[in-house]
């Protein structure tokens, strides 16, 4: 499985550091909606879904969690560790989050809206599309 890990510019001073997040520059899609898990139980995973068209980048900004990619006949575990690298997610990934730590912010780039209706949440359904998407693609 392909995993694109986006390295983002750090302009860095003797004040810090700053990193800018730009849609169809270092964000390869229209950013439509942002948002971001933190203070994250100890022990708890997240996500356990897939999208039948949404993508997705995700930026640890602080602290670290890690991460489980599956496109259904590969899976991929990683770290994302470091605010100035983006996962790309993109669409009919089954992805799972876990170990986060105290401090993890984790900060998701979406280019579309909250809808529902885009979720697969059953793994079994991932895996029966993931299938069907296959053999269209060899037809
Ligand atoms: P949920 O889908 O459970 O998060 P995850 O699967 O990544 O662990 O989302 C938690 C709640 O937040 C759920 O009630 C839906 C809501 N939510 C929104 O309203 N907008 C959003 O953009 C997201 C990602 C979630």
């Amino acid at each position: 499985m392909d995993i694109k890990l986006i390295r983002l510019q750090t302009h860095g001073d003797e004040r810090g550091s700053l990193v800018a997040l730009e849609q169809e520059n270092n964000i390869p899609f229209e950013i439509k909606r942002v948002y971001y898990m933190f203070k994250t139980k100890e022990g708890v995973r997240r996500g356990f879904h897939a999208h039948h068209s949404l993508k997705q980048v995700a930026i640890a900004v602080r602290g670290s969690c890690r991460f489980v990619l599956d496109n259904g006949s590969e899976r991929i575990e990683l770290l994302l560790d470091n605010p100035a690298q983006g996962l790309l997610i993109d669409t009919f990934i089954w992805r799972e989050m876990y170990e986060f730590s105290d401090d993890c912010v984790l900060m998701v780039l979406a280019d579309q809206n909250y809808d529902e209706t885009d979720y697969v949440r059953n793994y079994s359904e991932f895996l029966e599309l993931t299938s069907k998407e296959e053999m269209y693609a060899t037809l």
